[in-house]
């Protein structure tokens, strides 16, 4: 996801700022969805993941949930060994999580809160109040190879305390812009994601985004200079499920390059 000590993936952080290309991370969870929805092999989200990396995505997003909902284990580490992009593990910062990443490594883990009755992810992590997790978790993390990015809120002391846990990144929830019922609720949520992102590359903390983000709400998003990366999932996944995975990833890179055109 960033390059933070990495020296190739530093120059490509470096290029594609220089390019101002903003990273598509595709989540496939929800093809998993479907496929627990039989309990049956099919359809897989290593195969839809591999077409989206043809088409372009930088990056493949799963969510490894608490109740194994739809992404398994052996999914990840299916994905672990074909992805050839950059692999990003979603997931809770529990004991049982920190051992799974440090055996499965992939390239980014993002710590994200998760309550077990919630829809999808809800809010951002507590990185003040959860200090002493958080903490520990980044820290055997890092310490295995392994780059850390926080979900959490668009709010400064939020991103401030990431800062301080030296993770790589941060993701900052778009959820309550895409979900605003009015123009000016909107547009004061952006103005917060707009402003935490800048805190946040300003501290040289990589900034990504997402939830919620679709193929009418994400160009003012795909707009903001100071977010590398948008990880997108349900929107696309559904897309996809008309119109074919290839398509819908290409459709949803060329507005965020045009978004920056
Ligand atoms: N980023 C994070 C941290 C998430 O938890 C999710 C949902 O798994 C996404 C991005 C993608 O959200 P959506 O499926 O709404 O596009």
């Amino acid at each position: 996801m960033f390059g933070g000590h990495y020296g190739a993936g530093e120059l490509r952080f470096i290029e594609e700022k220089a390019l101002l290309r903003q990273r598509l991370g595709v989540n496939v969870d929800h093809i998993a969805t479907l496929r627990q929805a039989r309990r049956v092999g099919y359809p897989d989200p290593v195969e839809a993941a591999l077409i989206a990396e043809t088409a372009g995505a930088d990056q493949i997003t799963v969510h490894l949930r608490e109740d194994r909902r739809h992404i398994q284990e052996r999914d990840v580490e299916v994905l672990r060994r074909v992805v050839k992009t950059e692999l990003n593990l979603e997931m809770a910062a529990t004991t049982e999580m920190v051992n799974f990443a440090l055996k499965v490594q992939p390239d980014t883990v993002t710590l994200v809160p998760e309550r077990r009755e919630e829809l999808t992810t809800e809010g951002g992590l507590d990185v003040i109040g959860q200090r002493d997790a958080v903490q520990r978790a980044v820290r055997l993390l890092q310490e295995g190879g392994i780059r850390v990015s926080l979900f959490i809120d668009p709010v400064l002391d939020q991103v401030r305390a990431s800062h301080k846990l030296d993770a790589h990144g941060i993701e900052l929830p778009t959820g309550r812009y895409c979900e605003a019922g009015s123009y000016k609720e909107r547009t004061d949520e952006l103005v917060r994601v707009r402003d935490a992102a800048k805190a946040g590359a300003k501290l040289g903390v990589g900034v990504a985004a997402g939830h919620g983000l679709n193929y009418v709400n994400v160009v003012p998003v795909a707009r903001l200079g100071d977010i590398i990366e948008l990880n997108i999932g349900h929107a696309l996944i559904a897309r996809a499920s008309i119109v074919g995975m290839e398509t819908a990833v290409r459709d949803m890179l060329a507005l965020m390059r045009d978004a920056r055109a």
